[in-house]
């Protein structure tokens, strides 16, 4: 018979000496009895609640559900907190922090007496903090997210998070909608707890974390407030104690395979961009052989089946009373485009887990052979201008731009484009191509979302919706717009993107996955020699750290010592 394996918590709760009284004897001043030591599975319930992250403010009531389950099984929960990075609150940008708050999940857990972790998430940065963390400490981890807020609603229409923020601003400065009448919509779009309920990056994510097959089916559209959350939260304790006794650890879940079907699921679902960044610092922490081009290679032949904003009109509320992801899996799964033995954390292989969903709304969710939009994966594109990749969501983009040759108008970086967007004398019309530059991980560090900039006063009021943009920055996944992103190398550290200038000539090709600057390599040259970087690095701290040490967005953007993992040896007592 195989021998079970020994339980890393019995190094601190299972000894007889003074150690282990210790260990054991403060535990107790929480009123918890002798049995919970006497060698059952430890579960770390890894918590980013925090008021200051709204979308993960209820996750103390998950974490009990959670707990429920834990103890139904025979295993002790101990839930601890964890940096929680709140999207709205956080500045410069929560995603200077992502790397940070890995770090801080990475070592609460191999510091700690935990045999297995579920992981709390919700809020953009939150899941794949944890998920980077706990990849690299490569203990049993089940990921449970608390779930979309209800559907927005303003004058019996809805409103989703993120997308009608820039709606709403747009029709402000348009003269569309008073100042009053903007306010007003400020309650009725978050109106319970949960979070973004567009197809923005949380929800992305969570999908994301379900077709990885680190989360319960189902994880990714239940609402925050609808019971049947907290149902997925209990079974997700019941499970997460067999994973310890089954050693069912990421490494044996996040394989290449399940990446695949992540970005197949990206598409399918007309998914954030920065699903990318982040998919790839997940693979870099595990070793997993996943690249910028997988995105491009893998979701080529996926159409975008969900009909949800930003590309769309629904919402993650409507998506669950669709049948939610697991339909759209189950479609993908008929088309020949899913990985079906991919392993789960339920240990069943995917298409086990979705071959019977049905679907219950087509206007919500398209079929394969008549989709929402033809095109739904992420395109790489490269060229003169972004050599090492930039990309582009097609599903949320205009079609008659996708070819598209303008005449540049640069703004050096995010300041110099809040002076002068608005100004009379900004020289532009709808065929320009808006360039930012100075914005991506080092230059503006953590990479801030400011890629999709709002177009100019002056040709919103000719009705005029979208332009195209490039820059080296990111997008919230509830914009939309011919907007091109990540381009890499970044302008800060005199990648292309610096060298360009009002007026030069850019076209962008969609198709043939091209970006190209027209100005001679000579021309080029010469601008090259004169470039300087425009902002100083941060002299201490970790943004210091940061600056130094933080990869290109074709890497991911992690920090260049934390790729891999060290699994999760018990760390030497100090007592
Ligand atoms: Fe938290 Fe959108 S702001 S998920």
């Amino acid at each position: 018979m195989a021998k079970e394996k020994k339980l890393r918590s019995t190094e601190w709760f299972g000894r007889q000496d003074k150690d282990g009284f210790a260990h054991r004897s403060w535990m107790k001043n929480q009123g918890l009895p002798s049995h919970l030591f006497d060698g059952r599975p430890v579960i770390g319930i890894c918590n980013t609640w925090s008021e200051l992250t709204p979308c993960n403010a209820h996750l103390r009531g998950i974490a009990e559900k959670v707990k429920r389950g834990v103890y139904e099984m025979g295993g002790f929960p101990v839930e601890f907190p964890v940096t929680s990075l709140g999207e709205t609150l956080m500045r410069p940008t929560a995603m200077l922090f992502r790397n940070l708050a890995s770090m801080d999940v990475e070592e609460s857990i191999r510091a700690n007496p935990i045999d297995g972790v579920v992981l709390l998430v919700g809020c953009d940065k939150t899941t794949p903090s944890l998920m980077m963390g706990a990849a690299s400490c490569d203990l049993p981890t089940l990921v449970v997210s608390g779930g979309p807020m209800l559907n927005g609603r303003f004058r019996n229409e809805r409103v989703g998070s993120g997308t009608h923020v820039w709606k709403f601003d747009a029709m402000v400065k348009a003269g569309e909608l008073t100042k009053e009448e903007f306010m007003e919509t400020e309650a009725c779009m978050s109106r319970s707890v949960g979070h973004c309920m567009t197809m923005g990056t949380a929800s992305t994510m969570a999908c994301m974390v379900e077709a990885l097959g680190m989360g319960m089916p189902g994880n990714a559209a239940i609402p925050a407030a609808d019971s049947r959350r907290q149902v997925l939260a209990h079974m997700a304790g019941r499970r997460i104690v067999d994973m310890v006794k089954e050693d069912l650890i990421p490494s044996k879940i996040l394989t290449k395979d399940a990446f695949e079907n992540a970005i197949r699921a990206n598409g399918a679902i007309g998914g954030s961009t920065n699903a990318v960044i982040h998919l790839l610092a997940i693979a870099g922490r595990l070793g997993v052989d996943h690249s910028l081009d997988d995105w491009d290679q893998m979701g080529r032949d996926v159409p975008c089946l969900v009909n949800l904003m930003p590309s769309g009109d629904y919402l993650m509320e409507d998506f669950y009373y669709a049948g939610g992801l697991p339909v759209v899996l189950k479609k993908l799964g008929e088309s020949g485009l899913l990985h079906k033995d991919a392993l789960t954390v339920n240990g069943e292989t995917m298409w086990d887990n979705v071959k019977n969903a049905d679907g219950h709304d087509p206007e919500v969710i398209y079929d394969m052979d008549a989709p929402f939009k033809q095109e739904g994966g992420i395109v790489v594109l490269r060229g003169n201008l972004a050599p090492d990749g930039a990309i582009i969501k097609p599903s949320a983009a205009s079609p008659e731009l996708m070819q598209h040759t303008g005449r540049a108008v640069v703004f050096e970086d995010i300041e110099d484009y809040k002076e002068r967007v608005d100004s009379d004398d900004l020289e532009i019309d709808a065929s320009c191509i808006m360039v930012l530059k100075n914005c991506g991980p080092k230059g503006y560090p953590g990479m801030a979302e400011v890629g999709n900039m709002a177009l100019p006063a002056k040709i919103l009021k000719q009705g005029v919706t979208d332009m195209v943009r490039i820059s080296d920055a990111r997008m919230s996944g509830t914009a939309y717009g011919t907007v091109v992103l990540h381009a890499a190398p970044e302008a800060a550290i005199g990648g292309p993107l610096a060298l360009v200038q009002t007026g030069d000539e850019i076209s962008l090709d969609v198709a043939a996955r091209s970006l190209v600057l027209h100005v001679s390599e000579a021309v080029l040259a010469e601008r090259r020699k004169n470039w300087k970087p425009v902002h100083p690095q941060s002299t201490r701290g970790y943004v210091q750290m940061y600056q130094q040490t933080v990869m290109q967005a074709d890497k991911g953007a992690d920090l260049d010592f934390l790729q891999g993992g060290s699994g999760a040896p018990v760390p030497r007592d100090s007592h």
